[in-house]
């Protein structure tokens, strides 16, 4: 084919199918050769050789890197947020838990968005409890079997908001477990943050922080996972105020993109005690180097919205990429950090995912905490629940009850 007709033909390309990413690699054989950047070396070349180097050198580098091209910036917390209690402390399961309901108005201005948060904790604790912080899919009234949650508004797919009544439920969570061991077990819902969908940002936080003469987020900007992330943040600050709660003990969990979120959230506030990210694949915890799976081109392709602008350099070179997704990882350390996956997620790569935890390791180990203690890819049902953990069921994409267990032994394990 000569110039002309390959221009030609390049013109005559449908723009949907010119944007298309290539088809997954589902072969080992190809997920190809790569050099992981090293977590314990700076920029400047010289080698991180203890703890406070790493806190006060390397992590604040590594963190500058994921904000610059992958998660844009994320503003403080606005001076005129304000916390609305309107459940101040129902007893409901038989007395046995104490549910409150709070509603985070984001500013000042009580008609821009807001966010309810719902907590149970158990009704009898003589003391603060751990707190399992969920981030949800779904508005709270269909997150729990609970007559007395407010009905909260949903996105539906034609992208209005409607009651949840309208909407389908995401699985139950799973309330009287975490009481009866002593844990309290709250929610949010990711749409009251911003919805998902390219071009939602007005109706969520972002739209809220553009500059002055700004019309959309820059390419360094935040996108929707750095505005969830941020929700997290300020559930985080509303927890910190309740006398019920020990705010050094909160667990955050999410899946999917969520569960990207919670590895963001989690690097990003360090009070944050404990990070549970499920199926979190590309963009999350899995190697964007390796080519299994969904690639950095699939997620700019169709969720170019969830990450700032720069993500978009790197589709065709992630090895351009000046961070990996054990970076990520490392940036949660020296707190306990489980990735849960599935055998058959193929998308997600959750290979890939082990791979990065092991890559992770010596961050653990040199904070003092337990790597996953080997590089052998362990068969499904059998986790690993060390300070850097891994667990992967037996079936596809999502938390399947068999993994709330888990996640239940990994919190008595490390937050009890
Ligand atoms: C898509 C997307 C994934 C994402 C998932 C989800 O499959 O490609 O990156 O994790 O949606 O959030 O369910």
């Amino acid at each position: 084919m000569n110039r002309t007709i390959l221009a030609l033909s390049a013109l005559l390309v449908p723009a949907s199918l010119a944007q298309s990413p290539p088809p997954a690699n589902y072969d080992e054989s190809k997920a190809g050769s790569y050099i992981l950047p090293d977590p314990l070396v700076l920029a400047s070349g010289k080698r991180v050789r203890n703890a406070t180097m790493w806190r006060e050198q390397r992590r604040p580098e590594i963190l500058r890197l994921f904000e610059e091209n992958m998660h844009g910036h994320s503003p403080p917390r606005p001076p005129g947020m304000t916390f609305d209690v309107f459940d101040k402390g129902t007893a409901v399961r038989d007395g046995k838990a104490i549910r409150k309901q709070i509603t985070i108005h984001f500013t000042a201005d009580k008609s821009g968005p807001r966010m309810d948060l719902l907590l149970y904790v158990p009704a009898h604790s003589p003391k603060p409890v751990p707190v399992l912080l969920h981030l949800s899919f779904t508005a709270n009234s269909l997150t729990v079997d609970d007559p007395g949650v407010k009905e909260g508004l949903i996105w539906n797919r034609e992208k209005k908001l409607v009651p949840a009544s309208q909407g389908r439920g995401f699985g139950k969570l799973r309330v009287d477990d975490f009481i009866a061991r002593g844990f309290g077990i709250a929610t949010v819902y990711y749409g009251d943050i911003e919805p998902d969908f390219a071009g939602g940002f007005p109706h969520g936080v972002r739209g809220l922080f553009l500059k002055p003469g700004q019309t959309e987020p820059g390419p360094g900007d935040w996108g929707a996972i750095g505005a969830w992330a941020w929700g997290l943040s300020r559930a985080m600050d509303y927890l910190e105020t309740d006398k019920n709660v020990d705010a050094k003990r909160v667990a955050i969990a999410g899946v999917s993109r969520l569960g990207k979120t919670v590895l963001w959230a989690g690097a990003e506030d360090q009070r944050f005690a404990m990070v549970i990210a499920s199926c979190s694949g590309e963009g999350g915890a899995a190697l964007s180097r390796r080519n299994y799976g969904e690639t950095i081109k699939n997620l700019n392709t169709r969720f170019s919205y969830q990450f700032a602008g720069n993500y978009q350099k790197f589709g065709d070179h992630p090895d351009s990429l000046p961070v990996d997704a054990h970076m990520l990882l490392a940036l949660i350390a020296p707190r306990p950090l489980l990735l849960s996956t599935g055998d058959q997620d193929r998308w997600s790569d959750p290979r890939g995912e082990f791979l990065a935890a092991v890559a992770a390791g010596p961050v653990y180990r040199l904070l003092g905490k337990q790597d996953l203690g080997t590089d052998q890819f362990p068969p499904a049902g059998q986790p690993i629940l060390h300070t850097l953990g891994y667990s992967m069921h037996a079936g596809g994409h999502g938390a399947i009850p068999s993994d709330w267990d888990v996640f239940l032994q990994f919190m008595e394990k490390y937050l009890r």
